[in-house]
């Protein structure tokens, strides 16, 4: 017979951790409490998508960048405040990243039908699937009850998070592990690069500056699509400043299918990143499988968008539900 206060104290256990327990992300989650929410994105974003085709590619990216920094928790939306800057103003997003006012739109809509009640990072999440599907991707499940983080700091996202277009292959490979993403998952999520764009100021150095010389062009460019990518961007758009840019598919811009690995087999692709993915036996293997069977990569990167948008969520009672998404709640 257990001791009365071994009991107790096995139930005080019990019970306080099912009560800390962060519970898992589920499909449909806001079914009974907003059970509009996935319409009224989805309708944001068909209508942000009509008019800018390019947005889809933005809000996948967003979901992205939201979720390689402190988890899939919003901090992507939040502004930066005199004396503080927030990770929208890094380098890596600012002003390439695109599709805030597409959330905002969609969040203000929610609110009015469910307020306090549908979170940011969700919004998030619904807006990357909706952009890949009304690209062309397939229409996948996306499990919600991610709760809004409260803190965004500049120095987060550069800092060993968002990876460099200068990366090679081990180093991705370990970016993405340290999110809890396989190699695998890395290959087949960087074929989001089927579509959107880039500023040149992205590619200008293995344009130009080669490993830091002067007029030196990267080897591994096929030189006619080096030479068309050096009309579209000549030196002088080699400035951060500058906004031109190019489409990351030349062969089909706008539509969510596999020509992204055809274009990494055939060496034209902007960024090192894209091209180093041959640069290893296993991971070539995976880019020559998708860019063989469309159908598999469209399956897996659906599933792969699920697996990243699971990274160090905040559930439960940890973070809050923003009122406005580019600030944190002042209670
Ligand atoms: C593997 C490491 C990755 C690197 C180094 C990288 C880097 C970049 C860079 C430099 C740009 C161009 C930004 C600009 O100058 O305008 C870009 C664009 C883009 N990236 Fe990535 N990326 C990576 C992975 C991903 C992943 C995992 C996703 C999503 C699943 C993604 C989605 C996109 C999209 C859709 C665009 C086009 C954005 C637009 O048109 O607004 N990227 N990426
Ligand atoms: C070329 O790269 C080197 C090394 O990164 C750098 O010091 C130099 O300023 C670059 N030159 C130009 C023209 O950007």
């Amino acid at each position: 017979m257990m001791k009365p206060w071994l009991v107790f104290a096995w139930a005080v256990l019990v019970a306080s951790s099912v009560a800390r327990a962060s519970p898992p992300l589920e499909v449909g989650y806001y079914k009974h409490t907003c059970p509009q929410a996935e319409d009224i994105v989805r309708n944001a974003v068909r209508r942000a998508v009509a008019r800018d085709p390019g947005l889809a590619a933005g809000l996948i990216r967003m979901h992205f960048h939201d979720c390689f920094v402190r988890g899939c928790d919003a901090s992507i939306l939040i502004d930066s405040t005199p004396g503080h800057e927030a990770e929208k103003d890094s380098q890596a997003n600012n002003p390439s990243l695109r599709g805030f006012e597409v959330i905002e739109e969609a969040k203000a809509i929610v609110e009015a039908h469910c307020p306090r009640t549908v979170s940011c990072a969700d919004i998030v999440a619904f807006a990357a699937r909706d952009g890949a599907y009304l690209a062309g991707g397939i229409d996948y499940l996306v499990p919600s009850g991610r709760r809004d983080g409260r803190v965004s700091d500049v120095d987060e996202v550069l800092d060993d998070n968002v990876p460099f277009p200068t990366f090679t292959v081990g180093e991705l490979v370990e970016n993405f592990r340290r999110k809890g993403l396989s190699a695998d998952d890395m290959v087949t999520l960087s074929g989001a690069h089927t579509i959107g764009r880039s500023h040149c100021s992205s590619l200008t150095e293995r344009l130009y500056n080669f490993s830091g010389e002067p007029e030196r062009t990267d080897p591994s460019f096929d030189p006619e699509y080096a030479a068309d990518l050096k009309r579209r961007c000549p030196p002088s758009t080699d400035d951060m400043e500058d906004r031109t840019t190019v489409p990351l598919d030349l062969k089909t811009p706008t539509s969510l299918d596999n020509q992204y690995f055809k274009n990494v087999l055939a060496h034209k692709v902007p960024f090192t990143s894209d091209q180093t993915l041959l640069d290893s036996p296993w991971t070539a293997g995976i880019v020559a499988f998708h860019a063989a069977v469309g159908k598999a990569w469209e399956a897996k990167f659906a599933a792969a968008m699920v697996k990243m948008g699971a990274i160090e969520v905040l559930t439960g009672d940890e973070g809050e539900i923003r009122e406005k998404c580019s600030v944190v709640n002042h209670y």
